[in-house]
Protein backbone atom coordinates (compact mmCIF):
# COMPACT_ATOMS: atom_id res chain seq x y z
CA UNK A 1 0.00 0.00 0.00
CA UNK A 2 3.04 1.98 1.14
CA UNK A 3 4.30 1.82 -2.16
CA UNK A 4 1.74 2.76 -4.10
CA UNK A 5 0.96 5.85 -2.47
CA UNK A 6 4.54 6.57 -2.74
CA UNK A 7 4.63 6.28 -6.59
CA UNK A 8 1.12 8.05 -6.97
CA UNK A 9 2.90 10.77 -5.42
CA UNK A 10 5.69 11.16 -7.13
CA UNK A 11 3.76 10.94 -10.43
CA UNK A 12 2.05 13.65 -9.53
CA UNK A 13 5.18 15.47 -8.79
CA UNK A 14 6.32 14.48 -12.50
CA UNK A 15 2.86 15.68 -13.54
CA UNK A 16 3.70 19.12 -12.36
CA UNK A 17 6.82 20.43 -15.36
CA UNK A 18 4.84 18.95 -18.41
CA UNK A 19 1.59 21.08 -16.84
CA UNK A 20 3.94 24.21 -16.87
CA UNK A 21 5.53 23.44 -20.39
CA UNK A 22 2.16 22.80 -22.33
CA UNK A 23 0.74 26.42 -20.66
CA UNK A 24 3.52 28.16 -21.99
CA UNK A 25 3.58 26.74 -25.49
CA UNK A 26 -0.05 27.92 -25.29
CA UNK A 27 1.06 31.85 -24.71
CA UNK A 28 1.13 31.63 -21.01
CA UNK A 29 4.51 31.23 -19.30
CA UNK A 30 4.91 31.61 -15.53
CA UNK A 31 6.28 34.73 -14.41
CA UNK A 32 9.60 35.04 -13.84
CA UNK A 33 11.87 38.34 -12.27
CA UNK A 34 13.86 39.66 -14.42
CA UNK A 35 15.54 41.25 -11.50
CA UNK A 36 19.59 40.46 -10.85
CA UNK A 37 21.87 39.87 -8.54
CA UNK A 38 25.51 41.05 -9.27
CA UNK A 39 28.41 38.98 -7.76
CA UNK A 40 30.36 41.14 -5.54
CA UNK A 41 33.02 42.23 -7.87
CA UNK A 42 30.56 43.10 -10.42
CA UNK A 43 28.12 45.83 -10.89
CA UNK A 44 24.66 46.64 -11.48
CA UNK A 45 22.82 48.66 -14.34
CA UNK A 46 19.59 49.04 -14.83
CA UNK A 47 18.70 49.86 -18.56
CA UNK A 48 14.74 51.36 -19.37
CA UNK A 49 14.06 53.11 -22.64
CA UNK A 50 11.00 53.62 -24.14
CA UNK A 51 9.43 54.88 -27.54
CA UNK A 52 6.36 55.45 -28.98
CA UNK A 53 5.52 55.56 -33.02
CA UNK A 54 2.39 55.41 -35.40
CA UNK A 55 2.38 52.33 -36.66
CA UNK A 56 0.11 49.25 -35.70
CA UNK A 57 1.88 46.23 -33.25
CA UNK A 58 1.82 43.82 -35.44
CA UNK A 59 4.12 45.72 -37.87
CA UNK A 60 6.94 45.09 -35.16
CA UNK A 61 6.15 41.96 -33.87
CA UNK A 62 6.39 40.63 -37.47
CA UNK A 63 9.69 41.28 -37.29
CA UNK A 64 10.43 40.80 -33.30
CA UNK A 65 8.10 37.73 -32.66
CA UNK A 66 10.79 35.06 -33.00
CA UNK A 67 13.18 34.36 -30.45
CA UNK A 68 15.82 32.98 -32.98
CA UNK A 69 15.47 35.54 -35.31
CA UNK A 70 17.39 38.24 -34.09
CA UNK A 71 18.35 40.31 -37.08
CA UNK A 72 16.40 43.22 -36.26
CA UNK A 73 18.30 43.98 -33.39
CA UNK A 74 21.39 45.61 -34.97
CA UNK A 75 21.93 43.15 -37.11
CA UNK A 76 22.53 40.43 -34.48
CA UNK A 77 23.11 37.13 -35.97
CA UNK A 78 22.34 33.63 -34.45
CA UNK A 79 24.12 30.49 -35.41
CA UNK A 80 22.78 27.74 -33.18
CA UNK A 81 19.70 27.48 -31.07
CA UNK A 82 18.31 24.53 -29.03
CA UNK A 83 15.01 23.66 -27.63
CA UNK A 84 11.51 25.33 -29.24
CA UNK A 85 11.36 28.89 -30.40
CA UNK A 86 9.25 31.47 -28.03
CA UNK A 87 9.02 28.87 -25.18
CA UNK A 88 11.26 29.37 -21.84
CA UNK A 89 14.00 27.24 -21.97
CA UNK A 90 15.36 27.82 -25.34
CA UNK A 91 18.63 28.86 -26.36
CA UNK A 92 20.35 31.23 -28.96
CA UNK A 93 23.74 31.91 -29.64
CA UNK A 94 25.69 33.26 -32.38
CA UNK A 95 28.13 37.15 -32.75
CA UNK A 96 27.38 40.43 -32.46
CA UNK A 97 30.78 42.15 -33.43
CA UNK A 98 33.45 40.34 -32.00
CA UNK A 99 30.90 39.33 -29.29
CA UNK A 100 29.81 36.03 -28.41
CA UNK A 101 26.51 35.12 -26.46
CA UNK A 102 24.03 32.31 -25.28
CA UNK A 103 20.74 33.34 -23.95
CA UNK A 104 17.92 31.82 -22.38
CA UNK A 105 14.13 32.69 -22.97
CA UNK A 106 12.80 33.34 -19.66
CA UNK A 107 9.41 34.43 -20.39
CA UNK A 108 7.31 34.78 -23.43
CA UNK A 109 3.78 36.14 -23.69
CA UNK A 110 1.90 36.89 -26.90
CA UNK A 111 -1.63 38.47 -27.25
CA UNK A 112 -3.46 40.37 -29.89
CA UNK A 113 -2.17 43.47 -28.51
CA UNK A 114 0.70 43.11 -26.66
CA UNK A 115 4.21 40.92 -26.97
CA UNK A 116 6.42 40.78 -23.93
CA UNK A 117 9.80 38.16 -24.10
CA UNK A 118 12.68 38.39 -21.45
CA UNK A 119 15.62 36.58 -21.87
CA UNK A 120 19.23 35.38 -19.82
CA UNK A 121 22.69 35.97 -21.39
CA UNK A 122 25.80 35.03 -19.89
CA UNK A 123 29.93 35.70 -20.16
CA UNK A 124 29.52 38.58 -22.97
CA UNK A 125 33.04 39.95 -23.14
CA UNK A 126 34.12 42.32 -25.18
CA UNK A 127 37.08 42.57 -27.94
CA UNK A 128 34.71 44.25 -30.37
CA UNK A 129 35.62 47.00 -32.36
CA UNK A 130 32.63 47.83 -34.55
CA UNK A 131 29.95 47.28 -32.29
CA UNK A 132 28.64 49.97 -29.89
CA UNK A 133 29.84 48.26 -26.73
CA UNK A 134 33.42 49.67 -26.11
CA UNK A 135 35.77 47.55 -25.60
CA UNK A 136 36.46 48.44 -21.89
CA UNK A 137 33.25 46.44 -20.99
CA UNK A 138 32.79 43.16 -19.67
CA UNK A 139 29.54 41.90 -19.09
CA UNK A 140 29.47 38.96 -16.85
CA UNK A 141 25.41 38.40 -17.21
CA UNK A 142 22.63 40.14 -17.94
CA UNK A 143 18.33 40.26 -18.94
CA UNK A 144 17.02 42.16 -21.32
CA UNK A 145 13.34 42.33 -21.59
CA UNK A 146 11.12 43.47 -24.02
CA UNK A 147 7.67 44.62 -24.43
CA UNK A 148 5.34 45.62 -27.55
CA UNK A 149 1.96 46.67 -26.73
CA UNK A 150 -0.68 48.35 -28.97
CA UNK A 151 -1.91 51.93 -28.24
CA UNK A 152 -4.38 54.28 -29.46
CA UNK A 153 -6.88 51.68 -30.75
CA UNK A 154 -4.47 49.76 -32.86
CA UNK A 155 -3.28 53.01 -34.71
CA UNK A 156 0.38 53.42 -32.74
CA UNK A 157 2.70 51.16 -30.95
CA UNK A 158 4.76 51.35 -27.26
CA UNK A 159 7.93 49.83 -26.86
CA UNK A 160 9.74 49.43 -23.78
CA UNK A 161 13.19 47.80 -24.08
CA UNK A 162 15.07 47.18 -20.33
CA UNK A 163 18.40 45.45 -19.62
CA UNK A 164 19.52 44.35 -16.43
CA UNK A 165 23.05 44.34 -16.70
CA UNK A 166 25.84 43.05 -13.99
CA UNK A 167 29.62 44.29 -15.79
CA UNK A 168 32.81 45.61 -14.43
CA UNK A 169 31.69 49.33 -15.63
CA UNK A 170 28.17 50.65 -15.08
CA UNK A 171 28.18 53.29 -16.90
CA UNK A 172 29.80 52.19 -20.06
CA UNK A 173 27.19 49.85 -19.70
CA UNK A 174 24.29 52.25 -19.14
CA UNK A 175 25.20 54.48 -22.44
CA UNK A 176 26.33 51.66 -24.69
CA UNK A 177 22.64 49.94 -24.32
CA UNK A 178 20.76 53.12 -24.65
CA UNK A 179 22.73 53.64 -27.55
CA UNK A 180 21.67 50.57 -29.19
CA UNK A 181 18.56 50.49 -28.17
CA UNK A 182 17.90 54.12 -29.68
CA UNK A 183 19.44 53.03 -32.81
CA UNK A 184 17.99 49.67 -33.17
CA UNK A 185 14.35 51.05 -32.68
CA UNK A 186 14.82 54.48 -35.21
CA UNK A 187 15.99 51.61 -37.75
CA UNK A 188 12.97 48.91 -37.09
CA UNK A 189 10.17 52.53 -37.23
CA UNK A 190 12.59 53.29 -40.75
CA UNK A 191 11.60 49.57 -42.14
CA UNK A 192 7.96 49.47 -40.82
CA UNK A 193 7.79 53.70 -41.66
CA UNK A 194 6.73 54.43 -38.74
CA UNK A 195 6.34 58.12 -37.71
CA UNK A 196 7.28 59.35 -34.22
CA UNK A 197 4.72 59.16 -31.82
CA UNK A 198 3.88 63.41 -30.90
CA UNK A 199 1.89 62.74 -27.61
CA UNK A 200 -1.18 62.38 -29.58
CA UNK A 201 -3.53 59.70 -31.07
CA UNK A 202 -4.66 60.62 -34.26
CA UNK A 203 -8.77 61.56 -34.47
C1 LIG B 1 6.26 40.46 -42.22
O1 LIG B 1 7.61 40.61 -42.62
C2 LIG B 1 7.95 39.99 -43.84
C3 LIG B 1 9.43 40.19 -44.08
O2 LIG B 1 10.16 39.87 -42.96
C4 LIG B 1 7.11 40.58 -44.96
O3 LIG B 1 7.37 39.89 -46.17
C5 LIG B 1 5.63 40.48 -44.61
O4 LIG B 1 4.88 41.16 -45.58
C6 LIG B 1 5.35 41.09 -43.25
N1 LIG B 1 3.95 40.90 -42.89
C7 LIG B 1 3.23 41.89 -42.31
C8 LIG B 1 1.83 41.51 -41.95
O5 LIG B 1 3.68 43.00 -42.08
C1 LIG C 1 27.21 26.57 -34.22
O1 LIG C 1 26.87 26.74 -35.58
C2 LIG C 1 28.00 26.72 -36.42
C3 LIG C 1 27.55 27.04 -37.85
O2 LIG C 1 26.22 27.44 -37.91
C4 LIG C 1 28.68 25.38 -36.34
O3 LIG C 1 29.82 25.34 -37.17
C5 LIG C 1 29.09 25.11 -34.91
O4 LIG C 1 29.63 23.83 -34.76
C6 LIG C 1 27.92 25.27 -33.96
N1 LIG C 1 28.40 25.20 -32.59
C7 LIG C 1 27.82 24.45 -31.65
C8 LIG C 1 28.44 24.50 -30.30
O5 LIG C 1 26.83 23.78 -31.86
C1 LIG D 1 24.14 27.55 -25.10
O1 LIG D 1 23.78 27.15 -23.79
C2 LIG D 1 22.96 26.00 -23.75
C3 LIG D 1 22.53 25.77 -22.30
O2 LIG D 1 23.55 25.97 -21.41
C4 LIG D 1 23.70 24.82 -24.35
O3 LIG D 1 22.86 23.68 -24.36
C5 LIG D 1 24.09 25.17 -25.79
O4 LIG D 1 24.86 24.13 -26.36
C6 LIG D 1 24.89 26.45 -25.82
N1 LIG D 1 25.14 26.83 -27.20
C7 LIG D 1 26.39 27.01 -27.69
C8 LIG D 1 26.47 27.33 -29.14
O5 LIG D 1 27.39 26.91 -27.00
Amino acid sequence: MLSTRVLHLLLCLVSIPAFVLVEASGGYSPYISSDIHCDKNAHTSFISNTYKYYAPLHKFTNLTKSFFDESWYDGTIVSNTTGIDNVPGATRAGGYGEYHFNETLTMYTSHPDALAYAYHGKGFTASGAGVNFGSSVKLYSYVEAFRFESICGGQATLIDARAYACSDNPIAAYDSWTVLHDLTFTALAGRVKAALFTGDCLG
